[in-house]
């Protein structure tokens, strides 16, 4: 028995500015105090900057307010109490489908990033064996090969675009997990890296230019790259099948194999667009954390000397196994975890309000964009004082376990804990 699909999205982009129109003129309740007016000039300084933007709202207005970005009115709610709220709380006042994530259904369709409720949580528990501990540790070789690799050209004295070095490893590596492909043995299918990454940069373009269509435009192309993907992809899900699904520990044979008690399965397409959200979700933002650690340990000679410190006592020079990651390493866990919180990788998450309600003190109607924000959070002098400065020791036991605490921050059932993922509500105190 398969698992039903999500309501329709339309990509149209009038229509998506009907919607917010709509939603706006049916609200009952006010918004929160901000800058309601239209300004294209409002909207241009938050694409260039949203951190200014944001912590200058913040200290003009509190934890909530609201910004005209474009033609809509949107919500949004900083620190750890706001974070609680949206995430933990009154996670089921808020839908990931119907907030600007739903610009991401026409290239990863419905996966768990842009699906909510009862679909959400069947495709989501028929995910979680492929990101059981062991399942992850199964990947670890790859991970270690992979990275072997791409440091055989490091020198001394050689440049390096770390940036560009990052993406290209956590690409092969996402793709020989998620998928199973192996760039160098499977020449003759194409560079799925390459495919997904073109696909992906219509999203670096304006949001004005993302809205043509026809031959040329950025949307265009993302259909076509969408195209040979879904054919690379399909093709390997036929493969499989015909193999009676094979035996493999990458995600896409744990998919393909997965069950539900009532015998549910993900249909090829469902498989599909879990992929490629993963897919989406897991090379980006690693990608920019590799970037950022390096760049922050780069400037920081102490912390990068405690670092490497605990890797030659800790390891003696080899690769490290799945028990030494998880815990066996924490002065490198504290410098990742200060580097998530200057750079949070998904800095913002946004979502579509369900009902109105109430939050410090303001209320917000139903239909409203509100989105939290991990960068602009993680930046609150009174949540973490001198905010701007790399202190990985914030995260030691010690100060965590003297740090004020959002109200009972478990991360149990929290979407996107299960993957691991540095969620704003894990990392804000
Ligand atoms: C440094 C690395 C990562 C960071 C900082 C990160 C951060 C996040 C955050 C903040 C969310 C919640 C977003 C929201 O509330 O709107 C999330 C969700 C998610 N992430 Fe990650 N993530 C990382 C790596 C990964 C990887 C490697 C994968 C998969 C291979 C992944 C898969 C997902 C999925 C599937 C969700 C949605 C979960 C759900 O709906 O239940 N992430 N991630």
């Amino acid at each position: 028995m398969s698992l039903e699909a999500p309501s329709r999205s339309s990509t149209n982009p009038l229509r998506k500015i009907a919607t917010d129109v709509r939603y706006e003129r049916s609200a009952r309740v006010p918004l929160p105090p901000g800058d309601t007016s239209y300004s294209l000039a409002r909207g241009r300084r938050f694409v260039a900057s949203p951190l200014d933007e944001l912590l200058s709202a913040y200290r003009r207005y509190g934890p909530i307010f609201t910004l005209r970005l474009l033609h809509a009115p949107v919500v949004y709610m900083l620190g750890p109490e706001a974070n609680h709220y949206i995430t933990v709380s009154h996670a089921h006042n808020f839908r990931w489908r119907e907030g600007s994530l739903r610009d991401l259904i026409p290239l990863l369709g419905d996966g768990l990033l842009t699906t909510d409720g009862e679909v959400h949580k069947r495709a989501r528990r028929l995910m979680l064996p492929a990101f059981h501990r062991e399942s992850i540790a199964a990947s670890l070789s790859t991970m270690v090969e992979e990275t072997e690799l791409a440091l055989e050209g490091w020198r001394p004295g050689r440049q390096v675009d770390l940036y560009e070095w990052a993406r290209h490893l956590a690409l092969r590596i996402a793709m020989r997990a998620l998928f199973g492909f192996d760039r160098d043995a499977d020449r003759d299918r194409g560079d799925p890296a390459l495919e997904f990454d073109e696909a992906l940069s219509y999203y670096s373009h304006d949001l004005l230019v993302q809205q043509f269509r026809g031959p040329g435009s950025p949307w265009h192309r993302m259909l076509a790259r969408r195209r040979s993907l879904d054919a690379l992809i399909y093709g390997e899900i036929a493969r499989r099948r015909r193999n009676g699904g094979d035996a493999g520990t990458d995600v896409l044979s744990l998919l393909l194999k997965s069950r539900g008690e009532d015998g549910d399965a993900l249909t090829d397409a469902q498989v599909r667009d879990q992929v490629m959200t993963l897919l989406f979700a897991g090379h980006d933002t690693t990608t920019s954390t590799i970037s950022f650690l390096f760049h922050e340990l780069a400037r920081h000679p102490a912390a990068l000397a405690r670092v490497l410190e605990e890797q030659d006592r800790a390891l003696r020079g080899g690769a490290p196994t799945a028990e030494e990651l998880v815990g066996g390493l924490p002065e490198l866990e504290m410098a990742i975890d200060e580097t998530l919180r200057l750079y949070p990788a998904a800095w913002v998450g946004p979502r579509r309000a369900v009902a109105d309600f109430e939050f410090a003190g303001h209320t917000v109607p139903a239909g409203a964009l509100v989105n939290y924000c991990s960068w602009a959070s993680h930046r609150l002098p009174e949540v973490f004082p001198d905010p701007e400065a790399f202190r990985p020791e914030r995260f030691s036991p010690e100060a965590r376990g003297s740090s004020p605490r959002a109200p009972t921050s478990r991360l149990e059932g929290v979407r996107g804990s299960a993957w691991g993922c540095g969620s704003g509500s894990s990392r804000s105190r």
